[in-house]
């Protein structure tokens, strides 16, 4: 090895510990608000102003998103760029085959004390590649789960993109009407087969959840089941009926990092999420893939803007909680964050009827 060379090597190694250490530091920096703020913005430099109200009502003169919204393309392109920089979502949005083995140990992404192993039908479920590979969609919606869709006559504009996200398995079938049938891709927490499914105690449960899996044909079923320690056994009989069934779905399992990589991107643009929500997850990755961008069914409040009350889902009885401190979510932020988008054309957030 000639000295220049090896000096070379020299140099770029140490430039490389350098830069990673830095990494690092930043890393850690970003978990303290002050750092955070000290973090230059590299768009969205407007989008800070006006968040930092704690306020968990909402009403007209808080500034209802305007019904003039215009889409800004330009501003559109640059959030899709600097989301780039903190995650691919094409590759972020799936752990590979490739990349794993079967009884690989995971840490929990929230209690990383904890681990798990890669099940062998986890293993025989994940994609060889990303099922959002190559897919760019001119128009998208996504649609959230707050009761503000019921009447709202919104199901057939929701079927008119050209992708549709849900979140959370949320059903369709008697609610079409206002929410839409069209399901590109649904993410299921392992706590809907609780919630939802009874933990599929009955015969009976076990068939509606397994009628549910089948009515997604061809779609992307998304779970995060390295998230939170306790949602194992769930997880495993989703896949089991899967395989046992031949259910027409393209699971796909997100990556451990994209939930510190959202974080990460939301933090530097000086909006403190502590544990994002599916809906914000599923719009950070969406800009990758999509054009223009439609929320549905986002309402983190108690009452709309006439006063009436809402439901905190559109389908079940479950009561807001978000207010408590024990609530990971910060639901009223991440909303008036998407209203701010809204307002710059970034987005289009509908709250109100359709048609
Ligand atoms: C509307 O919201 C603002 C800000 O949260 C609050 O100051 C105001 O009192 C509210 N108005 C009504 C009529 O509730
Ligand atoms: C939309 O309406 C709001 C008030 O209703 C106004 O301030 C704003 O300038 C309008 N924006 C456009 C692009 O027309
Ligand atoms: C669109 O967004 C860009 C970048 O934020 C901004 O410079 C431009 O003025 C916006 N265009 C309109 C029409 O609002
Ligand atoms: C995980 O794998 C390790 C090593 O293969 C094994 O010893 C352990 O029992 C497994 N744990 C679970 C929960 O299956
Ligand atoms: C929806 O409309 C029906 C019929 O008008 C009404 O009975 C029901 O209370 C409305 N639901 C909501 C949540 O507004």
């Amino acid at each position: 090895m000639s000295l220049v060379f090896r000096t070379l090597l020299f140099g770029f190694v140490t430039l490389l510990a350098v830069v990673l250490i830095i990494d690092d530091i930043a890393e850690v920096e970003k978990e303290t608000p002050k750092a955070a703020a000290r973090v230059d913005p590299t768009a969205l430099t407007r989008l800070s102003k006006g968040l930092n109200h704690p306020s968990s009502s909402y009403n007209n003169t808080a500034g209802l998103p305007p019904n003039n919204w215009t889409f800004n393309k330009t501003l559109s392109n640059l959030i899709r760029k600097n989301i780039l920089r903190f995650l691919d979502p094409e590759r972020d949005i799936s752990i590979l085959k490739g990349t794993l083995k079967p009884g690989a140990i995971i840490h929990y992404v929230f209690d990383p004390h904890s681990t798990t192993n890669v099940s062998e039908n986890l293993y025989r479920l994940l994609p060889t590649a990303s099922p959002m590979k190559n897919q760019h969609h001119r128009r998208c919606a996504i649609v959230g789960n707050s009761g503000i869709l019921l009447n709202s006559s919104c199901g057939p504009d929701i079927d008119s993109h050209d992708f549709v996200i849900r979140c959370n398995l949320a059903p369709v079938e008697d609610y079409s009407l206002d929410v839409g049938r069209r399901t590109n891709l649904v993410t299921m927490n392992p706590s809907v087969v609780q919630r939802a499914f009874q933990d599929l105690v009955s015969d009976e449960w076990r068939d509606r959840f397994l009628q549910r899996l089948q009515s997604l044909s061809g779609s992307v079923l998304w779970i995060p089941a390295f998230m939170a320690k306790g949602g194992e056994e769930r997880v495993e009989w989703a896949l089991r009926l899967i395989l046992s069934h031949t259910v027409d779905v393209r699971t796909a399992v997100p990556s451990l990092r994209l939930l510190h990589a959202v974080r990460g991107y939301w933090l530097t643009n000086n909006v403190h999420i502590k544990r994002p929500t599916t809906g914000l997850l599923m719009y950070t990755m969406a800009t990758r893939f999509c054009e223009e961008i439609h929320l549905y069914g986002f309402w983190p409040f108690r009452h709309d803007p006439q006063g009436r009350p809402v439901k905190y889902h559109y389908y079940d009885a479950l009561k807001y909680e978000y207010t408590s401190s024990s609530s990971p979510h910060t639901m009223p932020l991440e909303f008036r964050t998407l209203s701010a988008l809204h307002r710059q054309g970034a987005l289009r957030l509908h709250t109100g009827t359709c048609g």
